[in-house]
């Protein structure tokens, strides 16, 4: 099959390897329809997390057909699935609180112990995200080898098309976890740091969850508007200096609630991201936090800060002084998929939540290289490539 495979820092090909096959019996086989290209695989492309290995096949947000079930699978052949990205057993201590993204199990025992070093704990498996998260294949393929099918996938009814609930599989609910993370009363006011697909998705949970302002961050124009569009007020912090616009927007409290939805890639001429940018570039530092830093500084005295971004390692000028001074309270976590799919899909369906609005673009599988140059070049522009195995080349 044909397979976009990871070779190096801003390097992807489109490889052909072997097609998968059923190793346990709860693994499912699904013939890929539609996948798409995330904020997240911009930090594989940029070469920032650790333990990619040349020919990884790529991609953690998918769906398709099922074609082939293990013994133990609860699926059946022809039904359409979206997939979580992350790869969760269903029943240990963790997955038994929901806390799918923490499984004990979803890590095969080989791939353990470097995120034991890193974090003290192994984590959940994830599609497509390095041998650190199982080393498992991705799904930016014509097919993928689906573990724990019977916990996972969330099967799809007729007549829904893929465009509609793709984005099950990550960002619509990492944007609406990171919005329940923040807590959010009515009548509250809740800043939001990067206007991507996970910040957009939180702005529009925000406003479902009763918050009467949001405030919406970035730079680029186009992802600014489409945050407008949601009814955000928005900063652009290359006009604006964020946190005095926050106070005066705020009478001088602060936003109830901050959420970083930017991550560890963090743009902007401030003092401690052009230092952060130097330690990275020497080896000498992993992530940039500016975002974070500036959203607790900004977030109110008792505030709560939702951190639905990705950070990979140890982190410096991290105003902890700020954070429990304010006596701030902070949530954080990669998405615990499963348990938000049967709400989210039903919201879809209801016309609550718009996830359309952000494809910029569809393309066959076989541009995927094509998408990931211009996925990191023209962010303003390009908010979400979807890639389509069966779509003919222009
Ligand atoms: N927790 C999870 O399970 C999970 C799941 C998916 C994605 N993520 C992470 O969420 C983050 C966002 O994902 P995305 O797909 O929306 O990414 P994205 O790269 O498309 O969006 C990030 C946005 O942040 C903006 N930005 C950069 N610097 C900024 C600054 N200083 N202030 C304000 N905005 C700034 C960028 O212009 C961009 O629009 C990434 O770190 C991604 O890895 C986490
Ligand atoms: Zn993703
Ligand atoms: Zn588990």
């Amino acid at each position: 099959m044909k397979a976009l495979a990871w070779h190096g820092k801003h390097d992807v090909r489109m490889d052909t390897v072997d097609d998968p096959g059923i190793v346990n019996p709860r693994d499912c086989i699904i013939k890929v329809t539609s996948t798409a290209i995330c904020g997240s695989d911009l930090h594989l492309y940029d070469g920032y997390i650790p333990t990619m290995q040349a020919g990884d096949i790529l991609g953690h947000e998918f769906m398709g057909e099922v074609v082939e079930v293990g013994a133990k699978s609860t699926l059946k052949k022809g039904q359409r699935v979206v997939v979580p990205f992350t790869i969760a057993c269903g029943s240990c201590y963790h997955c038994g609180k929901h806390q799918y993204s923490a499984c004990d199990n979803g890590l095969p025992a080989d791939n353990q112990d470097i995120a034991q070093t890193l974090y003290g704990q192994p984590m959940s498996g994830l599609f497509g995200y390095s041998h650190m998260t199982g080393g498992y294949a991705g799904g930016q393929a014509e097919y993928v080898r689906v573990p724990f099918s019977d916990v996972g996938p969330i099967v799809i009814p007729d007549g829904i098309e893929d465009d509609k609930v793709l984005f099950l599989s990550d960002i619509l609910p990492t944007g609406w976890q990171a919005a329940e993370y923040a807590e959010i009363e009515p009548g509250d006011t809740v800043a939001v740091w990067g206007c991507g697909p996970v910040g957009l998705f939180a702005v529009q949970s925000a406003f479902l969850m009763g918050a009467e302002r949001v405030i919406a961050i970035d730079h680029f124009p186009h992802r600014l508007e489409l945050a407008a569009k949601f009814g955000a007020e928005t900063l652009n912090f290359e006009e604006t200096a964020v946190y005095d616009a926050l106070m005066t927007m705020t009478g001088g409290i602060g936003p109830d609630a901050v959420i970083d939805a930017v991550g560890l890639e963090a743009h902007g001429l401030f003092v401690d991201n052009i230092v952060d940018q130097i330690k990275a570039s020497t080896f000498l530092g992993t992530d940039r936090t500016h975002a974070i830093r500036q959203a607790i500084l900004a977030c109110r005295k008792g505030g709560r800060v939702s951190m639905p971004a990705v950070y990979g390692g140890f982190v410096d000028k991290f105003p902890l002084g700020a954070f429990m001074e304010k006596g701030l309270t902070l949530k954080t976590g990669q998405t615990h998929v499963q348990h938000y799919l049967p709400g989210l899909l039903a919201a879809i369906m209801e016309g609550k939540i718009d996830t359309e609005f952000l494809i910029s673009h569809r393309m066959p599988l076989t541009d995927a290289p094509k998408g990931y140059k211009m996925f990191k070049d023209q962010q303003n522009e390009v908010t979400k490539i979807v890639l389509k195995p069966g779509m003919a080349s222009a």
